[in-house]
C-alpha cells in the first residue's frame, strides 16, 4: 500500500506555479487575479473560500473576496458576475457553491463567462470537456487526474467505478476517464443512490473514486484487493478522542481498506489539497488565455 501524498503533491504544484508567478512578475507581465465571491456563511464555505485566498496569497496570485448577505437577490448576484466578466483585471472568478435557495446556482454559473469559469461548472466548459477540447475542468477531477499521472498510475483498459454523481465531481470524474488520453481509456461505471449490488460493482473496480459524502461508507468488502482508491469525502464526524471534538472524516473507512490497497488517498491530505493547487492552475491558465485565445 501506498499513499497519494496530496500534502506533499500540492507543494510541488505550488511550488511551480510561484515559478511561474514570479517570471511573469520579473518580466513586467500581468499577475493572475482570482476572484471569489462567497454568499453568506453557510456550511464549510467560509474555511474553503479562505483557504483558497492564502493559496493565492501563497504563489503571489492576486486575490479578491466578494462577500454578500445571505438576504442578497439574484439580480443583484448576477450584476455582480457581470462586473467582473467585463473587469479586465480579473481572470477568474468563482461563485462558493452551495448558494441560498432563492438563488439559481444553474443561472449564477451560466452568466460566469466561460473563459473566467476556473470552476469549469459554466455549460459550456462541461461541453467542450466532453468533447475533448480544451476547457476548464472542475477543480476535484482535475486534481484526481494530476494526482494519478503524477504518481505515474496506470489506467488504460482499467475498470473505473465512481460513486456519486454530483455535478462537481463524479459526473465530469466520470466522463474524464473514459477519454481517449492519460489518465483516461478506462471502462467508467457512474454509481448513485439507485445502484442495484453497489458492493458488487465497487469491487470489480481497479479505480475506486469515492464522492458521495457519507464518511466511512466505502468497507473493506467492497474493494479489491490491488485496487486504487481515490477518497474525495471530507466531513465533520464527533470524536471524543480529540481537542476539538471531531475528526475530518472521508467516503472510506480508511483503516480497514487501506491494507487491500495498492494506493489510497488519505483525509485529510488528499484530494481537499489537490483540489486548491487546479483551481490556481486554471486561473494561471485564464490569465494566460490558454483555453480560450
Ligand atoms: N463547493 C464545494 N466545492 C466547490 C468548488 O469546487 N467550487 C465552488 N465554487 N463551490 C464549491
Amino acid at each position: 500500500m501506498q499513499l497519494l501524498d496530496g500534502k506533499l503533491l500540492s507543494q510541488q504544484i505550488k511550488q511551480e506555479i510561484a515559478a511561474e508567478i514570479a517570471l511573469i512578475r520579473q518580466q513586467g507581465g500581468k499577475i493572475p487575479h482570482l476572484v471569489a465571491i462567497l454568499v453568506g456563511t453557510m456550511g464549510r464555505s467560509e474555511t474553503y473560500v479562505a483557504s483558497k485566498m492564502k493559496s493565492c496569497e501563497e504563489v503571489g496570485m492576486t486575490s479578491t473576496l466578494i462577500r454578500f448577505d445571505e438576504s442578497v437577490t439574484e439580480a443583484e448576484l448576477l450584476a455582480k458576475v457581470q462586473e467582473v466578466n467585463d473587469n479586465p483585471d480579473m481572470d477568474g472568478l468563482i461563485v462558493q457553491l452551495p448558494l441560498p435557495a432563492h438563488i439559481s446556482a444553474d443561472k449564477v454559473m451560466e452568466t460566469i463567462h466561460p473563459a473566467k469559469d476556473v470552476d469549469g461548472f459554466h455549460p459550456t466548459n462541461i461541453g467542450r470537456m466532453a468533447k475533448g477540447l480544451p476547457a476548464f475542468i472542475s477543480a476535484t477531477p482535475q486534481g484526481i487526474l494530476e494526482m494519478l499521472s503524477r504518481y505515474n498510475i496506470e489506467t488504460a483498459g482499467k475498470h473505473c467505478v465512481v460513486v456519486g454523481r454530483s455535478q462537481i465531481v463524479g459526473l465530469p470524474m466520470s466522463i474524464l476517464m473514459q477519454r481517449n488520453t492519460y489518465p483516461g481509456n478506462c471502462t467508467v461505471t457512474l454509481t448513485h443512490s439507485r445502484t442495484q449490488n453497489l458492493a458488487d460493482v465497487c469491487r470489480s473496480a481497479d479505480i475506486l473514486i469515492a464522492a458521495l459524502g457519507r464518511p466511512g461508507f466505502i468497507t473493506a468488502d467492497m474493494v479489491k484487493e490491488g485496487a486504487v482508491v481515490i477518497d474525495v469525502g471530507l466531513e465533520k464526524v464527533p470524536d471524543a478522542s480529540k481537542k476539538s471534538g471531531f475528526a475530518l472524516k472521508g467516503d472510506v473507512n480508511f483503516e480497514e481498506v487501506a491494507p487491500k490497497t495498492d494506493y489510497i488517498t488519505p483525509v485529510p491530505g488528499g484530494v481537499g489539497l489537490m483540489t486548491i493547487c487546479s483551481l490556481m492552475q486554471n486561473t494561471l491558465k485564464a490569465a494566460k488565455g490558454e483555453i480560450y485565445s
